[in-house]
Formats: structure tokens, C-alpha cells, sequence
């Protein structure tokens, strides 16, 4: 295709909006980084031949029906729950993604909410901002160990299996998994145990993290059943998508003491908080975080340069996922 037209839904890191535009020519870029809104990404795909949005964006299958300019569509990022893939498919788009560059950080991230739930930093942390903290005393603030206790990973792909390294070399945690496709049994983690279901390493497990894609049969997959079944003193931890946990049903386990805690990076109705999650303190919460680093967010743009040269040469785009 010669000449495209490009237009990128929000700002990207520098060097990347540097490299696009000087390799690619006729781009619009969001210099206000203000969300376009459905109106302004079904512009996007009836004016440019290429889109470039991120998980920000929602593209359901309505902004894919009728007449669109749009050929490729490259999501700046590895989940694409929000983007309706059978309906761009459809509509003959193309569709890539952003795997592998961001495992490392968003395992890290969620290392972050985990030894932060667990050690009540979030907590302490606004204890001293606002003049509270009264001194050391052996009964303040006590938290709960992680070293030792056992991992319960949901969804044992890239980023599961990472943070699952880390907490099993780092912390000696023992590690329990459940993944729906075939993986290894141990999947390289000595001694971690695959077992047949959820429902298992929700018993299970100290801390459960989850790792698997938003929507579909994952939403509310953590409901108050699920909740139920964790130990009373175990943690939950979400930096895959909101929707995979049912915020009403997690904010009422938070509030009775079901569970004793939660880490989340991400919500069901981003940048909404339900307000009840805002008045619980044993919950951490980030502002979706998982790969943001310079390093990382860098990384992912120029794999979405890689995979839209690819698609302008015509040859097949390496993270392709419609
Ligand atoms: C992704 O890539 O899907 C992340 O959620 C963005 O950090």
C-alpha cells in the first residue's frame, strides 16, 4: 500500500511517534492524547487506511459495520478484548497485537500488588503522608509473610509463567496453577503443581493471581462463589483485565472478610472506581500500570511499527490475531 494514511488513538512514547512519522509519512497523531470516543474511532476507520489504538479504545462490532477506508488496525498492547476481532475479520481488517515485550514488566507490577497488599504499604504509606504514624510498636500495622506461602496462578501463559518465576525463585513460594490449554505440567518451576480446575487453586493458594484474557467466558469468572472458596487469609490479585472479577461481589468479600485482601491494576469500568473499592484499605490499587515503563511502553510501539511494515509490504504480520 503506498502512502497510507495512520491514525494513532492516544500519544505514544517520544522516540516511537518519532520513528512512525519518519518512517511512515501521512500520520495523525494525538498530540492532546485526548480519547477519541466512539464517534471520533469510527472516523478513524472510515478516513485512514491504518488505525492505531490501544486498550483505551473500544471498537465493538458496530464501528466495523458499513463502508471503512481501514485495512490494518494495530493495537498498542497484548489484550484485545476490546476490539471485536470476528467483526473487523469481517469487515477484511487486520488486526495485530503487542505480545512477549511486556512480560517481564507486568510480572513485575504484579509483584508490586502483591507485596503491597501483603505488607499493607498502601496503607502505611498514606498513614505517614498524613501525619498519623505515631512511632514504632509491635503490634502496628502487621501484615502477612509471603515467603513460603503458596502462588495460585489463573491462566499460566507469558506473564503467569513470569510471575510465577519470580515467586517461586524469589520467594520460595510454592507454586498452583490452572490453565485451560495444554501446558507442561510444571511448566519449568520445580516442583509447580497443574492441577484441573479454578476451583482448586482457589482453595488452594495464598495469593491467586490472575492472568487470562478479558471478556468472553472470563468475565466474572471471580464471582462471589469463587471468592468464597479462598481461604480467609489469602490475597487476590488482578492485572490481567476488570472484568475477569465481579467488583460487586470482590468489594463485599473485602468488606466481611471472605478474603483478606486484593492488588488490582485494572477495573471493570476503567478510569471508573467503583467508590466503595476507594474506602477499603486492604485493597492496593494502581491506575492499570502493568506495562508501564519507558523501556516496555518504547518496546511495544515499535512492535506495532514492525507488524504494520509488515502489513504495508505485504507480508504477514508477526503478531497477527485477525
Ligand atoms: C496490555 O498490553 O494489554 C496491557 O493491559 C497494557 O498495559
Amino acid at each position: 500500500m503506498d502512502d497510507p494514511r495512520i491514525i494513532v488513538t492516544r500519544r505514544w512514547p517520544a522516540p516511537v511517534e518519532e520513528q512512525l512519522t519518519r518512517r511512515f509519512g501521512h500520520v495523525r497523531l494525538n498530540s492532546d492524547d485526548v480519547p477519541l470516543g466512539p464517534d471520533g474511532l469510527r472516523a478513524a476507520l472510515e478516513q485512514a487506511d491504518v488505525v492505531l489504538p490501544t486498550v483505551s479504545d473500544r471498537l465493538g462490532a458496530e464501528l466495523f459495520d458499513g463502508e471503512l477506508r481501514a485495512r490494518f488496525v494495530g493495537n498498542f498492547g497484548v489484550g484485545y478484548n476490546h476490539i471485536d476481532i470476528e467483526a473487523a475479520a469481517k469487515a477484511g481488517i487486520v488486526v495485530t497485537n503487542t505480545p512477549g515485550v511486556l512480560t517481564d514488566t507486568t510480572a513485575d507490577t504484579t509483584m508490586t500488588l502483591l507485596l503491597m497488599v501483603a505488607r499493607r504499604a498502601g496503607e502505611g504509606e498514606r498513614e505517614v503522608r498524613a501525619g498519623r504514624w505515631t512511632g514504632w510498636r509491635p503490634t502496628h500495622m502487621m501484615g502477612a509473610d509471603v515467603t513460603g506461602k503458596t502462588l495460585g496462578i489463573l491462566g499460566m501463559g507469558r506473564i503467569g509463567a513470569a510471575v510465577a518465576r519470580r515467586g517461586h525463585f524469589g520467594f520460595g513460594m510454592p507454586v498452583v496453577f490452572y490453565d485451560p490449554a495444554g501446558v507442561e505440567p510444571d511448566h519449568g518451576i520445580p516442583g509447580a503443581r497443574r492441577v484441573d480446575t479454578v476451583e482448586e487453586v482457589l482453595a488452594l493458594a495464598d495469593f491467586v493471581s490472575l492472568h487470562m484474557p478479558g471478556g468472553g467466558g472470563n468475565a466474572h469468572l471471580i464471582n462471589a462463589a469463587a471468592l468464597a472458596r479462598m481461604k480467609p487469609t489469602a490475597f487476590l490479585i488482578n492485572s490481567a483485565r476488570g472484568d475477569v472479577v465481579d467488583s460487586a461481589a470482590l468489594i463485599e468479600a473485602l468488606r466481611s472478610g471472605t478474603i483478606a485482601g486484593a492488588g488490582l491494576d485494572v477495573y471493570e469500568d476503567e478510569p471508573e472506581i467503583h467508590p466503595e473499592l476507594l474506602e477499603l484499605d486492604n485493597a492496593v490499587l494502581l491506575p492499570h500500570l502493568g506495562s508501564a515503563t519507558l523501556e516496555t511502553r518504547t518496546a511495544m510501539g515499535l512492535l506495532v511499527l514492525d507488524n504494520l511494515q509488515a502489513f504495508l509490504e505485504g507480508r504477514e504480520p508477526p503478531c497477527r490475531v485477525a
